[in-house]
């Protein structure tokens, strides 16, 4: 079974993809990572984030097995990781590494942008999770306090909100709901009940 989660910034979805894959025994690929990984080796070169050949050779050379998740998590990394994303060649580059990941059996669950639309437009089943600006806002906020950062919700919002703008309306893969997904909005769900929505639309589709 292959289950694609695809949403906005701080929607969500890479706790939604986790809980998932741990119910249903799934191997599981935040994609975002790897868009992440690509601008940290971007920024650790020094190079520029719309140089092209490099961000593409940075893709080529990605190791997912050697990530460190909570260093890549970081919401600067995520507006960075937006600006490369938006290169064709980068997601072409990044595109095969997805694509056997998902087809391996038992199945995987992927979360991203273009999930559901790109790499797996055979997925079983297609979530697209959402919740108001504001609330992931306020959720990222509260994520990054409690990592000990001192942040202003409103330079959250702001920064959601362009990256919610430069990932929904790129010409190449852009963050929009395939035609056979279903939507869940989380902007009045804790994470609990969210997983159990999720849980919910799965068996719903499976049956
Ligand atoms: O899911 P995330 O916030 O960690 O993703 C960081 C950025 O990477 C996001 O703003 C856009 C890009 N991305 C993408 O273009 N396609 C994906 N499948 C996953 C992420």
């Amino acid at each position: 079974m292959i289950l694609a989660i695809d949403g906005p910034a701080a929607s969500g979805k890479g706790t939604l993809g986790k809980r998932l894959a741990a119910h249903y025994r799934l191997r599981h690929l935040d994609t975002g990572l790897l868009y992440r990984a690509v601008a940290r080796a971007m920024l650790d070169g020094g190079y520029s984030l719309d140089d092209v050949p490099r961000a593409v050779a940075a893709a080529r050379q990605l190791d997912p097995a050697r990530f460190d998740e909570q260093a890549l998590k970081t919401h600067a990394l995520g507006g960075a990781a937006s600006v490369v994303s938006a290169i064709p060649q980068v997601r072409e580059a990044l595109f095969a590494l997805q694509r056997s990941f998902a087809a391996a059996p038992p199945g995987a669950v992927l979360d991203g942008r273009d999930i559901g639309t790109v790499i797996c437009p055979d997925a079983d089943v297609k979530i697209v999770v959402t919740a108001a600006p504001e609330v992931r806002a306020r959720r990222r906020a509260a994520e990054m306090r409690a990592a000990g950062t001192t942040v202003d919700e409103r330079d959250i919002l702001a920064d959601i909100l362009r990256r919610d703008e430069r990932d929904s309306n790129r010409p190449v893969a852009p963050l929009v709901a395939a035609a056979d997904a279903i939507l869940l909005d989380t902007t009045c769900l804790d994470i609990e009940a969210a997983v159990s929505a999720a849980i919910a639309i799965v068996e719903r589709a499976r049956r």
